[in-house]
């Protein structure tokens, strides 16, 4: 089938991507000429595992494109995905603006062709969004649904780091579809995908998506919760967890404490799912506490390292991960954010070094200093906090330790082995 995708960010670019290698026509479109130069000459505007090599393949077999003409690129696809960021308005509700754009373009593309054509939104939106705010603009523009259009949403799970392997082999498809006819389109497009797919209504895929990112950032408020406990009584919150998740009912995955969540779903989807259930005149008790204790963890973090090392004013304290999570470049809502704010309202100095990161960082939080390696990061640190999980930081031992003025680690995700540690002082959440 030919394909297009409006939005070629990290959901964009893996879904064109792997869409092409199933035997689809993709044609990328975005507003930044600079993503589109770069995946015309075969390389990805992000990094993500696995995405390079098979993108400069992709390109060369003329299997995808990107451009900026949406027109063009919606007149030669019979889909097209709508993948454009959903970010949080300053009140925390969703932002729909870029959607509502994107449809604009897509419906006046779609009057001049005359053929039946599918959209299909695969942005995070929340319910009522497609046929409330897409429809209404295809309507509008004279577009009849049914006859001249089908109408889907089908939302994306991918997680970051390991982008490529979700979106082909997922542990579900979801297909929201406002008839017959463009759930049948859709579903052919997954056809060679051996994943269960869920087909239902359009609502129902939109709540899925909300749904499910709000379920594992309960999950993971409730492990941080359960450490604070656990640290009170000298229990280990991650001995706690490994007898709990060997429960079926339960599962391990997503009960680790540590510093909270970040990134670009879970803060902003828990945010909007609150504001939506307000909206709709319910009481989101749970989802709001999620929100608090995970707001609370960095700050918790700092409050450790103070405990450890006294008042934190003059020190330099070097921040290990600014990623807000291992594999990836992506830095939005990273933990480090507002870890690297507490400190220096502190009266800390702030050195942060991450493998892939420290660029996306730089405008994050003035006055954090960049380092190029972790050695230069720790060198003459009074104190480290360890924020994410990157692979290069699980082998750190004692000596790599040494380089600092006084050798105190607050692990805020269990990466390090502290066994052996004699002259660094350790400690790490819920323990
Ligand atoms: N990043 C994730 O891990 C992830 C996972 C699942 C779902 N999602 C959801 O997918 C959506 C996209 O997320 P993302 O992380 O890929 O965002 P992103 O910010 O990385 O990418 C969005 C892209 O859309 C482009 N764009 C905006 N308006 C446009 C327009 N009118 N025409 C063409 N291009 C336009 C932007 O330039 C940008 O490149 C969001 O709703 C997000 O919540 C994200």
């Amino acid at each position: 089938m030919n394909i297009s995708i409006i939005g070629t960010g990290y959901v964009g670019l893996v879904t064109g991507v792997g869409l092409a290698e199933k035997g689809h026509r993709v044609i990328c479109v975005d507003t930044d000429g600079s993503k589109v130069d770069s995946i015309n000459r075969g390389v990805p505007p992000i990094f993500e595992k696995d995405l390079e090599g098979m993108l400069e393949r992709l390109v060369k077999e003329e299997k995808l494109e990107a451009t900026m003409d949406t027109a063009n690129a919606v007149k030669n696809s019979q889909v097209t995905f709508i993948c454009v960021g959903t970010p949080s308005s300053e009140d925390g509700s969703i932002d729909t603006s870029y959607v509502e754009r994107a449809s604009q373009d897509i419906a006046e593309a779609l009057m001049e062709t005359g053929e039946y054509h599918v959209v299909c939104v695969k942005s995070t939106v929340v319910p009522g969004t497609t046929e409330g705010l897409v429809l209404p603009i295809m309507e509008e523009a004279g577009l009849e649904m049914g006859k001249d259009m089908g109408l889907g949403m089908n939302p994306e799970f991918l997680r970051e780091g390991v982008a490529l392997d979700d979106f082909m082999n997922p542990d579900r498809i979801v297909i929201g579809g406002a008839d017959d006819r463009s759930k049948s389109v859709l579903r052919e497009i997954y056809q060679d995908f051996e994943s269960p797919i869920v087909v239902t209504d359009i609502k129902t895929a939109e709540m899925i998506k909300y749904v499910s990112n709000a379920l594992l950032a309960t999950k993971i408020s409730f492990a941080n919760e359960m450490s604070r406990i656990c640290e009170k009584i000298g229990a280990d919150v991650y001995g706690v967890m490994d007898g709990v998740g060997l429960d079926s009912r339960i599962e391990r995955k997503f009960l680790n404490a540590g510093v909270g969540f970040g990134g670009s779903c879970f803060p902003k989807d828990v945010m909007a799912l609150i504001h939506f259930c307000r909206w709709q005149g319910v009481n989101p008790r749970i989802l709001e506490a999620v929100i608090k204790v995970n707001e609370h963890q960095p700050i918790h973090a700092v409050n450790m390292l103070e405990d450890m090392l006294g008042r934190l004013s003059g020190k330099r304290i070097a921040i290990l991960g600014l990623a807000f999570k291992a594999d990836t470049d992506d830095v939005r809502e990273s933990r480090a954010i507002p870890m690297a704010q507490e400190l220096l309202r502190r009266g800390a100095r702030v050195v942060g070094y991450d493998p892939m990161a420290g660029k996306n960082f730089s405008g994050e939080v003035s006055n954090v200093e960049l380092a190029g390696s972790v050695e230069e990061a720790l060198t003459g640190s009074h104190g480290c906090l360890i924020q994410t999980d990157w692979e290069e930081f699980r082998s750190l031992g004692e000596k790599d330790f040494m380089v600092m003025s006084t050798p105190v680690v607050l692990d805020g995700r269990r990466v390090l082995n502290p066994e052996g540690f004699d002259k660094v002082r350790y400690r790490t959440i819920g323990r």
